[in-house]
């Protein structure tokens, strides 16, 4: 049914980046798939994945680019930000220095709030004077998973 002869109206293809082990992984399969991997490992390279959503009425399909964060795979995934209509730079509310390397904001892990180390308020307030768009997910919890990617998705559009 349905998806098989699925319109697409738009492709956009945005990337995921951020420090190693923020959960980029996770939240793109809680988005794609609905999945959660207690077990994650470490992304080699670039990997991709693609989901369908409407948006206003349009068929949109995100094709998302999941990069590693460790340093030494730099080289390699900053290739793929080309073409790239938008991104989500991830950091991990628990781990202060994933966030002071980011630009732009997703604080991932908001269901570690007993280990929070980055304040949501720093985080708005860093996010207003850069003029980005900013928001708390959990892969975990499945929370503001798919508003996230929407964001990014609709400011495209
Ligand atoms: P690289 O591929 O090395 O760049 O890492 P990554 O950013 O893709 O991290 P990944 O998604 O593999 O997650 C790293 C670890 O954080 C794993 O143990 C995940 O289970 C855990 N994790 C990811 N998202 C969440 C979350 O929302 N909450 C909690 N508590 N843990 C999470
Ligand atoms: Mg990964």
């Amino acid at each position: 049914h349905g998806s098989y002869n699925q319109k697409i109206d738009y492709v956009f293809k945005i990337v995921l980046i951020g420090d190693s082990a923020v959960g980029k992984s996770q939240l793109l399969a809680r988005f794609s798939r609905d999945e959660f991997n207690v077990d994650s490992k470490a992304t080699i390279g670039v990997e991709f994945q693609t989901k369908t959503l409407d948006i206003d009425h349009k068929t949109v399909k995100a094709q998302v680019w999941d990069t590693a964060g460790q340093e030494r795979y730099r080289a390699v995934t900053s290739a793929y930000y080309r073409g790239a209509l938008g991104a989500l730079l991830v950091y991990d509310i628990t781990k202060r220095e994933s966030f002071d390397h980011m630009a732009r904001l997703i604080g991932n892990k908001s269901d570690l709030g007993s280990l929070r180390a980055v304040s949501t308020e720093d985080a708005k307030e860093f996010a207003q004077s850069q003029n980005v768009f900013f928001m708390e997910t959990s892969a975990l919890e499945a929370t503001n998973v798919e508003p996230a990617f929407v964001s990014v998705l609709t400011e495209i559009y």
